[in-house]
């Protein structure tokens, strides 16, 4: 049994280019998942799973994502005089959530060059990363699955999802073999982004890890792979090989749902099934979508 987790980083500093124009000034992360910025579903997540010491990775743009975690005074103080709470209570949730830092990762080298950012503050303790545009739905929770796993084992944990094979070539995809949990499998191998007849299997990394400090020294000497980027993949693969006696890596298999809202279709998905299940927009929501949907059928 080791420490339980508290810290949680989250590296929000990629460039988002596939949802160019609207990311030119403004980070993928705080484009808004119904009415809330994708970042905050993000942080609300680790909160859920018990890690409120959150260190935010960011880059260019940060000013949006540092001031939606800090107060509002003058917002506050109108809505208040107003007398409206509801507002006012949704205008504050983002900023009493957790203890939120920033650090900046400069040039965005790749994943593993942000992650590697986040060293000085987390020191020589496990901790979660929790990509920032990578939403897993609050009804299916994976995070203390995985921080459960990486206490019972000792070892670096990847959360998989079983992905339509001509699709993997935009993952980093795991070579596995079975646990006695038909829920948990030993990552022997990844690649990152293989061409679909390459890939060891149609097991995708998605942006939930759970890291062993030994990774910080990996990352260090890991020279930038796919991409010219420093991937977090490649260090993960040596971490795999337990050269070092890092514990290895193991994978929990996530059956729920999950978005990437920095990929424009998945973006639109996200928004249109998170808000027919709300009770505030469903009742609305759901009746017109039905329609809209069927008079595509129409002449
Ligand atoms: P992506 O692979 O989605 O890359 O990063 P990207 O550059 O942000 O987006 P596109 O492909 O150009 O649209 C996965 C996660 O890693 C972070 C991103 O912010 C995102 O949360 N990241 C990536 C960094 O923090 N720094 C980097 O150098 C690269």
């Amino acid at each position: 049994m080791t420490d339980r987790i508290t810290k949680a980083v989250i590296p929000a500093a990629g460039l988002g280019t596939r949802f160019l124009p609207a990311t030119k000034a403004m980070p993928k992360e705080m484009l808004p998942v119904v009415d809330k910025p994708a970042i905050q579903y993000v942080v609300e997540e680790a909160v859920a799973a018990g890690l409120d010491d959150v260190l935010m990775i960011i880059g260019r743009n940060k000013n949006a994502l540092a001031n939606h975690f800090d107060r509002v005074t003058e917002l506050e103080l109108s809505l208040a005089s107003k007398g409206d709470e509801k507002k006012l209570e949704r205008v504050k949730e983002s900023s009493d959530l957790a203890d939120v830092h920033f650090v900046r990762q400069g040039d965005p080298k790749g994943l593993g060059h942000a992650v590697l950012r986040a060293r000085k503050h987390v020191g020589n303790q496990s901790f979660a990363v929790l990509l920032g545009d990578d939403l897993i739905d609050a009804r299916d929770p994976l995070l203390t699955r995985m921080l459960d796993e990486h206490d019972k084992r000792g070892a670096t944990i990847v959360a998989l999802l079983e992905v339509d094979p001509a699709s993997i070539q935009m993952y980093g995809a795991a070579a596995v073999e079975a646990t006695d949990d038909p829920d948990v499998v030993r990552v022997t191998g990844l690649v990152e982004k293989p061409a679909p007849e390459l890939a060891p299997s149609n097991l995708a990394v998605i942006g939930r890890y759970v890291l062993k400090p030994a990774v910080f020294d990996i990352l260090e000497r890991t020279p930038p792979g796919k991409g010219g980027e420093i991937q977090l993949t490649d260090a993960l693969m040596e971490m795999a090989g337990d050269v070092e006696g890092t514990g290895g890596v193991y994978g929990v298999v996530f059956r729920g749902r999950r978005y990437d809202t920095g990929d424009k279709l998945d973006y639109i998905k996200a928004v249109i099934q998170l808000a027919s299940d709300r009770e505030d927009l469903g009742p609305d929501l759901r009746p017109w979508l039905a329609e809209y949907v069927e008079s595509f059928d129409r002449p």
